[in-house]
């Protein structure tokens, strides 16, 4: 471990090289960011603030954390998931563009414990943060929990997921939240891309990393069918798998049905399926008796945000045997004499076997934590008072965005006429 006191605390900083040519790799990927850091470098909008953020620490959170600081930013940043990171990439952030050390403070490595997830999230909460930018709101929680006081100093804070929103709502609705905060995750261009294809193509990577089978011809379980499980099942399903959709909401699996999957309970998939991917939001989504009925072979795992969809501990409780059979898969020999194979030990499968969403998607949704990020700081400084609840992003940004990307991918659409948009507001126009 690579540790300086008030600055970092990485895996091996002899990996930055390594790692500055992937952030590189990213960068040329993601045009939308590049291009507001280009803009916003010049102005130093976030001159003299600090921005401390807890998720993972991946290449393309890199391109983020290093646009916040050339536009102004002091930057503290945590992994939000102990298996996510990228040592190379913590490396790289920790010395900076050129390798000197002017990096941005980070406390970050891949396979740390609790204690320690909690420890470096801390290190960057002693910053006393203006903005707090999370991935499934640990650092909200922490900051609220351990250390209350901090919450009168912050301006606001972001939200990248929709586990974290859902449980900043509940905290909101129950007057717990000590400031506002954006939610990133429901502006269309983070959440009907980055949710559908990032995970719909990441997850398949992860497994294909872990496991290296074939798809096609498989039975191919996906419990929930909200915009993650329908992109992981759209992709599984264009690669010639049966796919199978479990849910609990009737809305969710009729729209499955239409989309040509099978709906079925979890207790008849759990017997068929040969390859499972959970993506709900919900704990115990497979259980011990799931496991028990399923198939010699089956492999099980999660692409939610925590680890509570799979139960390992009931998992465990009926197993005889575990060993780690290749990188992130486990095999598990049950009391009934049958294997599964648990990648990434349950937690999300598609950054702790693989490199999570691709550039390309991660370049609208960071482009949002960008916006939330000026608009806090642009209402901070206008003397505006926000309520303290979770805000969600002008409309026109989506629009904003999505241009320039289509801008980027050489792609140009249509404009309306005056007299359609004329058409457009009259009421009177009929047959
Ligand atoms: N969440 C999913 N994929 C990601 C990625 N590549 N970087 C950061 N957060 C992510």
């Amino acid at each position: 471990m690579d540790h300086k006191e008030g600055q970092y605390k990485v895996a091996d900083l002899s990996l930055a090289d390594a790692g500055r040519m992937r952030i590189e790799w990213a960068e040329s990927r993601m045009p939308v960011l590049m291009k507001l850091r280009e803009e916003y470098s010049k102005t130093q909008p976030f001159k003299g603030y600090k921005i401390t953020g807890c998720l993972h620490v991946t290449k393309e959170t890199a391109v983020l954390i290093e646009t916040l600081k050339a536009c102004g930013a002091e930057v503290a940043w945590s992994g939000c998931n102990p298996l996510s990171t990228n040592d190379s990439v913590s490396a790289a952030l920790a010395l900076g563009p050129n390798g000197d050390g002017d990096g941005v403070e980070i406390y970050a490595w891949y396979g740390q414990d609790t204690e320690d997830f909690y420890w470096c999230i801390d290190r960057t909460i002693d910053k006393t943060p203006d903005t707090t930018l999370d991935d499934g709101a640990d650092l909200i929680f922490r900051v609220h929990s351990a250390f209350p006081e901090k919450t009168k100093d912050i301006i606001g804070g972001s939200e990248e997921t929709t586990t974290g929103v859902h449980r900043l709502r509940a905290m909101a609705e129950d007057g717990k939240l000590g400031y506002p905060v954006y939610a990133v995750n429901d502006a269309e261009t983070k959440w009907d891309f980055d949710n559908v294809y990032g995970t719909g193509q990441s997850t398949i990577d992860g497994i294909l990393r872990a496991s290296s089978v074939l798809i096609a011809g498989k039975n191919f379980v996906v419990a929930g069918y909200g915009h993650c499980g329908r992109g992981v099942a759209m992709r599984a399903k264009g690669m010639g798998a049966n796919v199978i959709v479990t849910e609990v909401k009737a809305t969710a699996a009729l729209k499955a049905t239409l989309d040509g999957m099978r709906v079925m309970p979890m207790e008849e998939a759990a017997k068929v399926g040969d390859i499972f991917v959970t993506a709900t939001g919900m704990k115990d989504i497979i259980r011990g008796e799931h496991f028990l009925s399923m198939k010699e072979g089956a492999i099980v795992c999660n692409t939610g945000h925590y680890d509570v969809e799979l139960n390992l501990q009931e998992l465990a409780e009926v197993s005889t045997d575990a060993r780690m059979i290749r990188d992130d898969n486990r095999e598990y020999t049950m009391e009934n004499g049958k294997k599964v194979y648990v990648l990434a030990d349950g937690r999300l499968v598609n950054l702790a076997a693989a490199e999570g969403h691709p550039s390309e998607v991660m370049d609208m949704s960071f482009a949002n934590q960008l916006q939330a990020h000026l608009a806090l700081i642009r209402s901070h400084e206008a003397g505006e008072e926000m309520e303290n609840t979770v805000l969600d992003l002008p409309e026109e940004l989506d629009q904003e965005i999505a241009e320039i990307k289509l801008e980027t991918m050489g792609l140009s659409i249509d404009k309306l006429t005056d007299e359609q948009v004329v058409y457009a507001t009259d009421y009177s126009a009929g047959t």
